[in-house]
């Protein structure tokens, strides 16, 4: 696996694929990567001739009290996966490359929709992915890139700004891959102790009962909603940042579910924010 450090190693690793026909993965990761990760890769393995991964903790996509010092940095450990699924080269930039001196440019998504969800409760958090994944895609010259559901929000912006900047890529969006518990893998879940991580298991059962109502015909969003809710607050260590249901991908509101609609919700188990969401209904 090649290991590209600069602009200018990734621009000529990508050029020299190009040239030689090849069709261009790319996976934008920040590390600490787990199954959920290497399942995306192995995604793009199976649909492109040649993978770039990036592992890149990304300053400009965290708030000022958020986790940026504290993101876990294990590049080494997180090389070796990425050769297990035969990715074929790994990013994996200084933010002073990224985002050297004078730099002064952002993609900024202006829809209603960026203001929900984890919009709403991380300002500037969008911008800064909206701003590193066109970076990201402009310097890998990639003809897909792969995204995982468990961001499903951030797979809407990606695709809005794609199309409203007329880039030539294929956005794809991957399944949450979870463990067996239904806790759905992320790099956070590093943060928590064996009892929170018992803890953090409501998320998905909150989930779960929410959808297993919609199978026995509750339809009415507010009466889901009000399900999940329930569940989470069964659960001293969580507090809600948020729980909704939007027309999905629109993320509009709906009262009814006559469309998919993703239900989605943001719980802090502790002091560790934790995010897992569901799609379901429609045809
Ligand atoms: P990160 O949180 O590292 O996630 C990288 C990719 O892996 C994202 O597309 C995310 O949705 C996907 N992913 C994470 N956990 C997953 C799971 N359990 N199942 C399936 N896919 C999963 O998302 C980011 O980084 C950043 O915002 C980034 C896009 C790299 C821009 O900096």
């Amino acid at each position: 696996m090649k290991i590209l450090r600069t602009i200018d190693d990734i621009k000529t690793y990508a050029k020299s694929q190009k040239d030689a026909g090849k069709t261009i993965g790319l996976v934008p990761t920040m590390g600490a990567l787990h199954e959920g990760h290497l399942t995306l890769m192995r995604t793009a393995k199976e649909n492109c001739d040649v993978v770039i991964a990036s592992v890149f903790v990304n300053p400009v996509q965290f708030g000022p009290n958020e986790d940026y010092d504290a993101y876990p940095r294990q590049f080494e450990a997180d090389c070796k996966k990425l050769e297990s699924v035969n990715v074929d080269a790994v990013f994996h930039p200084e933010p002073s490359a990224m985002y050297p001196q004078g730099y002064c440019t952002y993609v900024n998504v202006e829809g209603d929709f960026t203001h929900k969800l984890c919009g709403g409760q991380r300002p500037g958090h969008f911008r800064g992915v909206a701003t590193v994944v066109t970076k990201l895609m402009n310097l890998s010259r990639a003809d897909k890139a792969f995204f995982g559901q468990k961001d499903a929000q951030q797979v809407v912006v990606i695709r809005r700004f794609v199309e409203d900047l007329n880039m030539n890529v294929e956005v794809n969006m991957v399944p949450i891959v979870r463990e067996e518990t239904g806790l759905a893998r992320s790099s956070r879940n590093q943060y928590l102790s064996p009892a929170e991580k018992e803890a953090a298991l409501v998320l998905s059962r909150s989930l779960q009962a929410a959808k297993i109502a919609f199978e026995a015909g509750q339809h009415s969003t507010s009466a889901l909603k009000a399900i999940a809710i329930k569940t989470i607050q069964s659960e001293p260590n969580a507090t809600i940042d948020y729980v909704e249901i939007y027309t999905y991908p629109g993320l509009e509101p709906i009262e009814t579910v006559t469309e998919p609609v993703i239900l989605a919700l943001a719980v802090k188990i502790g002091s560790t924010r934790l995010i897992d969401n569901t799609i379901f209904g429609g045809k």
